[in-house]
């Protein structure tokens, strides 16, 4: 299909007699034979072969491999290079040696190469990878540049539909770099404020690669690592903590790998049964479409948007079907993925097992880029539950008391719940300043494969004690025969895109259950905090590894979770820097830091950037093994993002100590 035809590869590496000594900034080549070309499509070919690999979605068939690239070397040039695979990390198996780390030194004060600096890539450089991606390359351009006037790409019509579904994720997830935590890009182009500002690349990377084929991710990874260029892999932009995003940086956008295959038998030593294969693109909303169009039930989020082979699964992934299934990483079978020395490998319970036990729960953007995972689906099954808000203060039935003591309540039968295979997902908001009551919405809480009788049955006393309590609220109860009209029916379409706020997370384990004094004091903190203006956002959920399923690096504080609270707040905008820092600070080292004699994991995909000790917190005692990892594949940290595994030996410059954004150079720390 694709392939570097001789004539063009000539004149490609010639190009390469050039490039590193090339001032100019025009993207011309400079043949063997002395003559000037412009690096076009017809001077340079994509550099990709069709490779026969059984089983491999169709952007997987297409690869850079040594085949590739000696014909661009055909004629011995050494800014070849620049494309080349990492030869020292050359193990096509990944096997990680338990007693040795780097074989490599690590050198102190190195920092990545920023623009503006003598390293960084000409002109004509970027072209020629460009060209080699087959015209894959993106300079960035932050989706908010087109409401400011002197941006250069002003456009009122497009400002105007920015402006109207920023809170959207679909309109972020459909651009290459924008993302939905603006906080940590460092809010320099925010289409909110086109009339009055500069629009600044700010946290966003300088260039993106839009991925359609595994070569393209290969070709953008060896250039990055051998260029020294800080890298970033972004899908859709969730990321609450600013994992997609680097100023600086190339970054790999694998939106639009969007294969879905569904295979009705597949088997590995542990499991026998349907699969799908998804691409790194899919999200959430596309996997439960497709899950019920062939009749089975998928494990994913709750928010359509999500990147399901992306960062959700890299991260664990919690799910409706949590306390009956586990975690989203425990579906995983198998998985395709570029590592940092450019290959592309299978990691699957049978080769490349450590990898395979890695990037199951120990994190995206860390181990290399994921093309694609083979994961487990389910029979069709019933789903039972309800919904309903209630609103409390002072103008309703509902006072303080009445309300906390109902959520006390509540909160005392999670353990009892999540046995019965519970998901509980509620949400606790002020309702304006202290004193005026909250708002409570389930959205939903329901049973997987239970019917509507023995759920009723199970919330029986429940409704009682709430009804004694004084509690006055409309159930809507609900029972479906399937999960995606349950999922598109009774969940919400959250709102993305918020500034002036930040949010962090706590899981409470049974353990807290099993004696009733420490249970009542966590509960009171609870409410302290929610009373001094945190949101909280709250699983009834338990994502217990399940029988059969492969360990994994995922966070171990999961496994025992009743509880899983995000909680979080924001602030007026244009207040001063110490009220911001106040702010800031009170999340991690007031509110955090009281919770954690509790609940010491933290969820790292919906974690609080600043989280103390985070390689505890979001892996638990898989920590010390995924970092062994990580420095057995990727021991100079091409792939780096904040509280990512092995994230401590690297710093953004120009931070405050009380928030790390992306808006600067990437340097090691001197230690
Ligand atoms: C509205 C909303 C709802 C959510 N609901 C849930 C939920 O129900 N359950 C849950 O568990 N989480 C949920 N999350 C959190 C979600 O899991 C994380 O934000 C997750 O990181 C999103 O992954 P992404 O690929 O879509 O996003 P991105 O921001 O694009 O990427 C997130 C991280 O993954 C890395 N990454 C992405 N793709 C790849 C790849 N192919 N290879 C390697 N690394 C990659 C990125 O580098 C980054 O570090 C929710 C988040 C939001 C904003
Ligand atoms: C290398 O070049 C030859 C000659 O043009 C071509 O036939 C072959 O397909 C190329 N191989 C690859 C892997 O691109
Ligand atoms: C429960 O916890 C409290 C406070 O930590 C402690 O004093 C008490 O001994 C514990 N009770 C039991 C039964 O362990």
């Amino acid at each position: 299909m694709v392939a570097v035809s001789l004539q063009r590869a000539l004149l490609f590496a010639g190009a390469f007699a050039r490039l590193s000594t090339a001032q100019t900034a025009d993207p011309t080549i400079v043949t063997e034979d002395g003559a000037v070309v412009v690096a076009d499509e017809t001077t340079v070919a994509p550099a990709a072969e069709v490779v026969e690999i059984p089983d491999a979605t169709e952007p997987e068939v297409l690869l850079l491999t040594n085949a590739v690239l000696a014909n661009l070397t055909a004629h011995d040039l050494s800014d070849i290079d620049l494309f080349t695979f990492d030869e020292d990390l050359e193990a096509v198996e990944v096997t990680v040696k338990r007693d040795g780390l780097s074989k490599r030194n690590f050198r102190v004060g190195d920092c990545k190469v920023f623009p503006g600096d003598g390293g960084w890539p000409s002109r004509l450089t970027w072209k020629v990878f460009d060209l080699l991606t087959g015209g894959a390359l993106i300079e960035t351009v932050p989706i908010g540049a087109v409401c400011y006037p002197n941006s250069g790409v002003y456009n009122a019509a497009k400002c105007d539909n920015v402006l109207a579904n920023w809170a959207q994720s679909s309109l972020h997830a459909a651009d290459p770099t924008s993302v939905m935590s603006p906080i940590y890009q460092g809010e320099t182009c925010m289409p909110q404020n086109g009339q009055s500002g500069q629009c600044a690349l700010g946290g966003f990377p300088s260039y993106s690669v839009k991925a359609k084929s595994v070569y393209q991710i290969q070709l953008a990874v060896n250039f990055a690592r051998n260029k020294n260029i800080r890298l970033v892999v972004h899908n859709t932009g969730h990321d609450f903590l600013g994992k997609s995003t680097g100023a600086g940086a190339l970054s790999i956008w694998t939106h639009n790998l969007k294969d879905i295959r569904y295979v009705k038998s597949y088997s590995t030593p542990s499991y026998s049964g349907p699969v799908m294969k998804l691409g790194a693109g899919v999200q959430v909303g596309e996997l439960y479409a497709a899950a019920d169009k062939n009749g089975v039930t998928a494990v994913g989020g709750e928010c359509p948007g999500v990147g399901v082979a992306g960062g959700y699964s890299a991260g664990g992934g919690h799910s409706p079907m949590s306390s009956k299934l586990g975690l989203g990483s425990d579906q995983i079978l198998s998985i395709d993925v570029v590592l940092p020395n450019g290959r592309f490998v299978t990691a699957s319970e049978t080769q490349n097992k450590d990898l395979f036990w890695a990037l199951r729960g120990g994190g995206g953007g860390t181990f290399g880029v994921v093309t694609s995972i083979t994961v487990k689906v389910y029979p069709k099954m019933k789903f039972s539950g309800f919904t309903f808000t209630v609103l409390t203060g002072p103008d309703t039935p509902n006072s303080d008391e009445i309300f906390w003591n109902a959520m006390f309540a509540y909160w005392r039968k999670f353990p009892e719940y999540t046995a019965k295979g519970v998901y509980g997902y509620s949400m606790v908001f002020p309702r304006g300043a202290p004193g005026s009551g909250y708002v409570w919405t389930f959205n939903p809480f329901m049973v997987p494969g239970m019917s509507l009788s023995e759920f009723k049955t199970m919330v029986g006393p429940l409704l009682t004690e709430w009804t004694s309590i004084g509690l006055q609220y409309t159930p809507e109860y609900f029972e479906v025969d399937n999960f995606y009209s349950m999922w598109t029916k009774y969940f919400p379409v959250e709102s993305v895109a918020n500034s002036n706020m930040r949010t962090a997370s706590r899981m409470f384990p049974d353990t807290v259950w099993a004696n009733t004094t420490e249970r009542d004091a966590l509960f009171q903190e609870v409410r302290n905090i929610v009373a001094e203006g945190s949101a909280l956002i709250q699983y009834n959920m338990n994502p217990a590894k399940r029988e059969g399923v492969p360990d994994s690096g995922a966070n171990t504080h999961w496994r025992n979770a009743q509880w899983f609270a995000i909680m979080g707040a924001g602030w007026a905008p244009g207040i001063s820097t110490e009220e911001l820092a106040a702010n800031n600070n009170k999340i991690t080292h007031d509110w955090m830091a009281r919770l954690k004699a509790w609940g010491p994991g933290g969820y790292g995909n919906e974690g609080d950037v600043m989280e103390v000790n985070f390689g505890d917190a979001f892996f638990g005692t898989n920590y010390p093994r995924l970092l062994q990892i990580k420095r057995q594949i990727d021991p100079n940290d091409l792939f780096w993002a904040p509280t990512a595994v092995g994230s401590e030996r690297w710093k953004v410059q120009g931070q405050p100590d009380w928030l790390t954004q992306q808006t600067g150079k990437l340097c090691k720390v001197s230690n």
